[in-house]
């Protein structure tokens, strides 16, 4: 998969006014600075397509983002920031559950997992909850250039042990460096095949 055209199209905090369309979607979900927003100008190579931070909750809204003229990625905002209103924060939720379930042209939920922590409660439960809603999902692990190869292969093993605990099958798994452009081949090639199988 090639990208040759990437345009923020619009921000919103109300799935209603979402782009109306049939095109197919992939949104990118996890935990506040995980990376999710560098994941998306790592795959579209530009640098200040979606707005990244080193402070958690930089991302506070739905972004459409349309590629090629034929499909978006979405950046989404993180879930798990302690330090915002409990209030906001259920806000958020709301937002982004309404979101997941109610859009009909989302082909694809990437949960990005910080690659250098143990699997975390807030993590597992979010992978929990969009199973149940019976959501394709994708998991993608970020920063593994922080982590050593020795270090990266315990760190995934920790994860697909803990899923396999209540997991029969495991979903797609995609180590990625936003910073090193780790993965960005094979998640391309996984949105064009899922795209192409329409
Ligand atoms: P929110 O929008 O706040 O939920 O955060 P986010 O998940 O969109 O994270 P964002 O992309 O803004 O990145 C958060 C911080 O992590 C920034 O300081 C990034 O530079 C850093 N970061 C993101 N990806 C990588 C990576 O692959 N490697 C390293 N070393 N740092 C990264
Ligand atoms: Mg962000």
């Amino acid at each position: 998969m090639l990208i040759h055209s990437a345009e923020f199209i619009i921000s919103n905090t109300d799935y209603h006014k979402c782009p109306v369309t049939k095109l197919p979607e992939f949104a990118f979900i996890g935990r506040s600075n995980v990376g999710k927003s560098s994941v998306i100008n790592m795959l579209t190579q530009r640098k200040n397509l979606a707005k990244i931070s080193s402070t958690p909750g930089k991302t506070q809204t739905i972004n459409h983002f349309l590629i090629n003229q034929s499909w978006y990625l979405v950046d989404l905002p993180g879930y798990g920031y302690a330090t915002i209103s409990l209030k906001v924060k259920q806000g958020w939720s709301k937002m982004i559950e309404n979101y997941l379930i109610h859009r009909e042209n989302l082909f694809c939920t990437f949960i990005l997992i910080d690659s250098r922590l143990r699997p975390q409660k807030i993590d597992l439960e979010f992978i929990t909850w969009i199973g149940e809603q019976g959501l394709p999902m994708a998991l993608l692990f970020t920063k593994c250039d922080k982590l050593k190869k020795g270090e990266l292969a315990r760190s995934k093993k920790n994860y697909t042990d803990a899923l396999t605990e209540t997991w029969e099958e495991l979903p797609p798994f995609f180590i990625t460096s936003s910073e090193k452009r780790i993965g960005r081949n094979e998640v391309l090639d996984f949105i064009g095949k899922a795209i192409k199988q329409t």
